[in-house]
């Protein structure tokens, strides 16, 4: 007897990575100038495009190996006492809060707003009532830009520093004319996808520069300071990026805001099938007073209830159909965290890390699989 071949999973993601094709002129230019790291040519083509979109002199951003340590390097270079705590969100990817462990500090766990998904301003000024809090690091959960004069504000306000891990925001968060810190991935599963790589941006007076001497070592290269130029600065890593991950970055700046365009209108499209299906008992991601999300790389809803989703997730298994917990569970229920964090009241954060499911987004979707998708959300 035969057996019916099994279906194809639909997968979560699919990358929207450069061809050989185009990727070739680039690595014929790296090639021909024969620089392969250490800040090549590439490199610095890269932040010259990424000085042009921020509209700011290029001193001020930075490109990293990753936003991880993009992240761990920008904690580093705001000089905070060993042990400082950091507020951050206890719904987030766990690389927000393992940077600032690895940078010596103590992340604080706050909630989230219950519409749009994210540590806000007022949370933050209702945590530092409760205890010392010596720096923010924000994010942009699942791509969803912050409102940066709100945060300059309470930068203003308080005199702490504050950080946006804008990981997933490359294209959907810009500085929108106030000040601020914001460090960007360009994992290959982001908007802007170099394979790997990372963008700190910071109109913070010498932090990107600090940060840019710490990705080489903390070796400092700057004839006009008093440190020999070639001996240590300070105590950096190696989180420069190559030039083949700029290679691809630079070949995925001609098609990224194409491939945005698309994204935003496929989603659209999807989340109103997927409402309809549902019986309208889908919740989205609100948006904030920061704008829209231009560039959306994932596709996270809230069902109504804890039963809900894990009915959904069975269905969507036994229909071969890929699905995550995105950012779950919340950094507070995960052990090598649990002793290094301190925890406050996180209702939200709670009842959306039992509600949320991420379903299948990428450009490319063939209707077959849109169809499998919709029909397990319609049963
Ligand atoms: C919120 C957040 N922070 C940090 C990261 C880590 O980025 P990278 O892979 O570039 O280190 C991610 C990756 O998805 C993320 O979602």
């Amino acid at each position: 007897m035969t057996m019916a071949p099994e279906l194809p999973w639909v997968p979560l993601l699919v990358p929207n990575m450069p061809s050989p094709q185009e990727l070739l002129p680039w690595l014929e230019r790296m090639h021909a100038a024969q620089h392969y790291s250490n800040f090549g040519p590439l490199v610095r083509e890269l932040e010259v495009v990424f000085a042009q979109q921020f509209e700011m002199p290029h001193e001020h951003l930075t490109t990293v190996a990753n936003a991880t340590q993009g992240l761990e390097l920008v904690l580093q270079a705001l000089n905070l006492p060993t042990g400082a705590h950091v507020l951050v969100p206890a719904l987030t990817f766990v690389a927000t809060a393992t940077a600032v462990v690895r940078a010596g500090h103590v992340p604080v766990l706050a909630d989230v707003d219950a519409q749009t998904w994210m540590l806000t301003p007022k949370i933050a000024r209702a945590a530092c009532e409760r205890m010392r809090i010596d720096a923010v690091m924000s994010v942009t959960t699942f791509g969803m830009p912050h409102d940066m004069s709100a945060w300059q504000q309470f930068e203003r306000d308080t005199g702490l520093p504050v950080v946006i891990d804008a990981a997933a925001a490359y294209g959907s968060q810009w500085l929108q004319g106030a000040e601020g810190t914001l460090v960007f991935s360009l994992h290959t599963t982001k908007s802007l996808p170099a394979g790997e790589g990372g963008l700190v941006v910071s109109t913070r007076p010498g932090l990107a520069a600090k940060v840019r001497q710490l990705s080489n070592f903390g070796i400092n290269l700057d004839p006009d300071v008093d440190t020999l130029v070639g001996t240590l600065a300070g105590l950096g890593t190696n989180a420069k990026m190559s030039e083949y991950h700029a290679a691809i970055g630079l070949a995925s700046l001609e098609k990224w805001e194409l491939h945005a365009c698309d994204r935003r209108e496929f989603l659209t499209g999807l989340m109103h099938d997927l409402e309809q299906a549902s019986g309208y008992s889908l919740t989205w991601q609100a948006q904030g007073a920061g704008g829209p999300l231009m560039a959306p790389t994932l596709l996270c809803m809230r069902l109504p209830d804890a039963e809900a989703r894990a009915a959904l997730e069975q269905a969507c298994q036994q229909a071969r159909i890929m699905t995550r917990r995105w950012y779950q569970p919340l950094l507070q229920h995960m052990n090598v965290l649990q002793q290094r964090c301190l925890v406050l009241d996180t209702p939200d954060a709670q009842s959306l890390g039992q509600t949320l499911l991420g379903l299948p987004f990428f450009l490319g979707m063939t209707q077959q699989q849109r169809h499998r998708v919709l029909s397990v959300i319609a049963s």
